[in-house]
């Protein structure tokens, strides 16, 4: 019997490059110039999410190619003495829609808890972002069958929140995340019936993307799994080439073509 959920094929996909901490000033021209159109209005969404020193700059340029601008992180608080610190609303003041958060190099580098997700969640939906919340477990978390109360547990900062905020869902498996390596498309299609789940048990009915070594190759076939609205691509979106044809795959697939 399959999963008891409803795959919303009638929102929006959404393909969003994340930067990480790559790029300067003079990368922007050419990538923006060689970055194409949204092939697929009507079915998808594109964003980028460059690293906090290039907002500013790429702001007007994406919006012209009517691709969205966010950002990779947030401080929770509104302002004050927190030298180093970003806040939601200053992310806003400078054009961001999305806003990523709980991102496993987040968790795993900078220390990152789920309390800290959580308390970002709401300053993100406070100043009016759209929180892009990412998930995964470690390899050897889904060894020793553990993936679904890892997802479980990430997912729980939402057991409050309102059904109405704007929201969307990442999937990305920790161990294909920079790796080359890929969850197949059956442990994708299941993981994603999982975590659809989980969210409609807490009434959120939000696109959930995949993430993890995303490339022009594979992105046909990923996006194709049943309960996977979209994609997070880091390496493959540092590339406006490599972002196009991942982009036009994923169009294509979004579109029913
Ligand atoms: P990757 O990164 O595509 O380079 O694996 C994905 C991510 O971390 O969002």
């Amino acid at each position: 019997m399959g999963p008891a959920v409803k795959f919303a094929s009638r929102k929006r996909h959404l393909i969003a490059g994340n930067w990480k901490m790559n790029g300067l000033l003079e990368d922007v021209g050419q990538f923006t110039d060689a970055l194409n159109d949204n092939p697929a209005p009507d079915h998808m969404e594109v964003a980028l999410m460059p690293p906090f020193t290039l907002l500013y700059c790429m702001a007007e340029p994406l919006r012209q190619k009517d691709v969205r601008l966010g950002a990779q992180s947030v401080y929770f608080e509104k302002s004050g003495a927190f030298t180093g610190s970003i806040s939601a609303m200053m992310l806003r003041d400078v054009g961001c829609h999305y806003v990523i958060l709980g991102h496993s190099e987040r968790r795993d580098i900078i220390g990152e808890s789920n309390n800290m997700v959580h308390a970002k969640l709401d300053a993100a939906w406070n100043a009016g972002l759209e929180p892009i919340l990412c998930i995964g477990e470690h390899l050897q978390e889904r060894e020793n069958s553990k993936t679904n109360s890892v997802l479980a547990e990430q997912l729980s900062v939402l057991e409050a929140a309102s059904v109405d905020v704007p929201l969307t869902v990442a999937y990305e498996p920790v161990w294909a995340i920079g790796t080359g390596l890929t969850a197949t498309p059956e442990q994708v299609t299941t993981t994603h019936a999982f975590i659809h789940g989980e969210l409609a048990r807490m009434g959120h009915d939000c696109r959930v993307l995949y993430g993890g070594s995303v490339k022009p190759e594979n992105a046909a076939s990923l996006m194709a799994c049943p309960g996977v609205e979209g994609a997070l691509v880091g390496g493959a979106s540092l590339q406006a080439e490599s972002f196009n044809k991942i982009i036009q795959a994923a169009a294509s697939v979004a579109a029913g073509e």
